[in-house]
């Protein structure tokens, strides 16, 4: 039985795809089916209903609340979330998990701004209604059972923020959003909201903090782009240099800019989009969305709605007589009529029409772009296209093809992602480059984090450049937490750079997923060895090899492991997000594995004990870890490492039961004499120098 991670449907063994939703499936990951993950919960309940519901008869209540239910749950859906329950008549509702999408808090708000509006909306439709509700989104860490069907009924998510969320549910003003403090913090930037008084919970002993979600005050899946930029001179002068040839001697190209979220993609396209107005050409920008989407062509109608100048708001008779103008104006008579109509089912203007077959429709694209570039250079940009319609993908493929002797450049953004669905993306292509974004460098790190916030520590500085992986957004959102820091607890990642790494590991195929999961225990860097025994081993090669090619893992040429093929993550954030997701019980079963491995190998030395002696703490087996970290006191001190040792005789220390006099003593001498040891080294090189 394999149950749909998307829709909850059980489907037989041997199935593919869901046969409920359609989605593809992938066979249950082995081990653990529980994971802690940052979830944001939504909470929707009708105020006073119950009363009302009293005074009704139960198919007149069924009758109000049936569509209710489904115009909330069809909005939530649209969003992302997972609806888990219907209690009476309030809905809850998962946004990240049992998928993140990494902008899962902002997606929680949005659908629920859109749920106040869509029964809003309803209300005014059907005046009988008068529903009147009360919503709350709450964002924290909960204990998510992947193997749940919140199809039927089937709990999903337990922890402290369910509940903070119903109690904040109570708290919301009527038809309001209100919403906890994390999900204010992950998503000011994108959500306009007023300040409220904190609420008094059952169960708390501080009052929760608490804001009201007002409106969106960006589009969906953007960010707003301020401040310096920092580097990508590189990048500019190569995209500069396709550009000149495009508009000289014109040849169309496209181009793909490659970078995981954050890495500053869109930051480059705007720069880069400035730059050609400059010298003379066109830039319009499309996007594709990651919800919500109107039609399969979106990211195209918003070039072509530019292009036009229509606005959003037109109503369609006026948008359609906008682009039946522009379409004359730039093309040959013979071709107006045909094209227009098909632009027009292209921008959903036209919501009627319809048309024989694609290729008729991707000849009047072509007809009109080829007769705007033929006007002046055009640059269109594509953003996000690894959320696009696989229609959007073929379009653009085939304009780059088929556009000939044209001033055309086409600049399309993605995620690495993109190659998983699309692996011969650009393939075959007269002119295509890919153009994979790096991190910021180290000094370009710290010139953003500088820009962002004046004064930062040496300290600081060095702990943005260790987990920010020079990744821009990273950094802008470490440096708001560190301006924040007396409020929060500075050492743990912000709840938006989690999110986008969560999504970032969700994307991968599962066996990949919980191999990386696997290895996050072993640490930093790990061994083929250690994997074997955690997992089945199954195709590990081939598993390593794929996270490898992702740029997710290195293979290190040498190994402190005589005859262990040795690797490590690439960056600890990943390694760090990885270990967080998974449950204590988890990660003491694998830590205990990863011991035995150590014990069972011939290394003796240094690190290696150590390290089997924090694998057995995190097992839960102090009893077994106090030895190893003596030992490992013991080689260091042999090494003249005084300090190191001090530090792994408090280590063991610490384990040391307090009953156990004999131990106590015992290591607290070793630890005594190390640190004294350690004090005297300074003295005692002062001497030798001196002597
Ligand atoms: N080179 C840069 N210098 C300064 N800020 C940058 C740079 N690249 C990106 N940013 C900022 O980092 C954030 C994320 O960049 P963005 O372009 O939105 O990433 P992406 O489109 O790859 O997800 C934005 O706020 C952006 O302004
Ligand atoms: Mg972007």
């Amino acid at each position: 039985m394999i149950v749909c991670a998307n829709c909850g449907q059980e489907n037989p063994e041997q199935a593919k795809f869901c046969f409920a939703c359609g989605q593809p499936l992938e066979a249950a990951p082995s081990g653990s089916r529980d994971e802690r993950r940052i979830v944001s919960v939504v909470f929707v309940d009708l105020v006073g209903f119950t009363g009302r519901a009293e005074k009704l008869d139960p198919e007149d209540v069924r009758a109000v609340l049936s569509p209710y239910h489904d115009l909330v749950r069809s909005e939530l859906e649209s969003f992302g979330g997972v609806v888990e329950k219907f209690i009476g008549d309030a809905i809850m509702a998962v946004f990240g998990a049992p998928t993140a999408y990494g902008d899962d808090p902002e997606r929680a708000v949005r659908a629920a701004l859109a749920v106040r509006d869509a029964v809003r909306e309803a209300d005014e439709r059907d005046l009988h209604l008068d529903l009147q509700l009360r919503i709350a989104v709450n964002t924290g860490e909960a204990l998510v059972s992947l193997g749940a069907r919140p199809a039927l009924g089937e709990a999903m998510v337990a922890g402290d923020v369910v509940n903070t969320a119903s109690r904040l549910q109570g708290a919301a003003p009527v038809n309001g959003v209100i919403v906890g403090r994390e999900t204010y913090g992950a998503t000011k930037d994108a959500i306009h909201y007023e300040p409220t008084s904190p609420v008094e919970a059952k169960g708390k002993s501080q009052p929760v903090m608490a804001w009201i979600a007002i409106e969106p005050t960006v589009p969906a899946g953007t960010r707003r782009q301020t401040g310096v930029l920092v580097g990508r001179g590189p990048e500019l002068d190569l995209l500069r240099g396709v550009w000149e040839r495009v508009a000289i001697e014109r040849v169309p190209h496209l181009v793909t800019v490659l970078g995981p979220a954050g890495i500053g993609k869109t930051r480059l396209a705007q720069e880069f989009g400035e730059t050609v107005e400059e010298l003379g050409g066109r830039s319009v920008q499309g996007r594709s969305l990651p919800y919500r989407e109107s039609s399969a062509y979106f990211g195209f109608a918003m070039q072509v709605k530019q292009l036009c100048g229509i606005f959003e708001s037109d109503p369609s008779d006026v948008g359609l007589a906008k682009l039946h103008e522009r379409v004359a104006d730039v093309s040959s008579a013979a071709d107006v009529e045909k094209v227009t109509r098909h632009l027009a089912i292209l921008l959903g203007l036209d919501r009627e029409g319809s048309v024989e077959d694609r290729e008729e429709l991707f000849f009047s694209v072509r007809v009109f772009i080829e007769s705007v570039a033929a006007h002046k250079p055009t640059l269109l940009v594509f953003e996000d296209i690894h959320w696009a319609d696989r229609s959007l993908l073929d379009l653009i493929e085939l304009l780059a093809a088929r556009l000939r002797n044209l001033p055309v450049l086409i600049l399309t953004l993605a995620r690495p992602e993109l190659l998983d669905s699309r692996p011969a993306w650009g393939g075959g292509l007269p002119a295509y480059s890919a153009l994979p974004l790096a991190p910021l460098s180290p000094e370009e790190s710290r010139e953003l984090a500088e820009h962002r916030l004046a004064n930062l520590s040496n300290e600081d500085l060095a702990r943005l450049a260790q987990t920010a992986e020079g990744n821009p957004l990273f950094i802008e959102q470490l440096v708001a937490t560190i301006a924040e820091a007396a409020s929060a607890q500075s050492d743990s990642l912000p709840t938006t750079i989690r999110g986008l790494v969560s999504a970032r590991l969700d994307a991968l195929p599962a066996e990949e997923r919980s191999l990386l999961l696997d290895a996050a225990v072993v640490g930093r860097t790990f061994w083929r060895g250690a994997l074997e025994r955690i997992g089945d081993g199954d195709r590990l090669s081939e598993r390593l090899g794929a996270l490898e090619g992702r740029d997710l893992i290195v293979r290190d040429t040498g190994s402190i492991m005589e005859g262990e093929q040795q690797y490590a993550f690439k960056h600890v954030l990943i390694r760090e997000v990885a270990y967080e997701l998974l449950p204590r019980a988890d990660r003491q079963d694998r830590h205990a594995r990863v011991a035995e491995f150590f014990e069972a190998s011939t290394a003796e030395v240094g690190e290696a004990v150590a390290a089997l002696a924090r694998h057995w703490r995190d097992a839960g087996h102090p009893e077994r870890a106090i030895p190893y970290f003596v030992q490992a006191g013991e080689q260091a001190e042999r090494g003249w490492a005084k300090d190191q040792a001090a530090v792994l005789y408090n280590e063991a220390l610490e384990l040391v039961p307090e009953t156990d006099a004999e131990q106590l003593a015992k290591v607290r001498r070793k630890l005594a004499m190390a640190l004294a040891a350690a004090v005297h080294i300074p003295d005692a090189r002062i001497l030798m120098q001196e002597g």
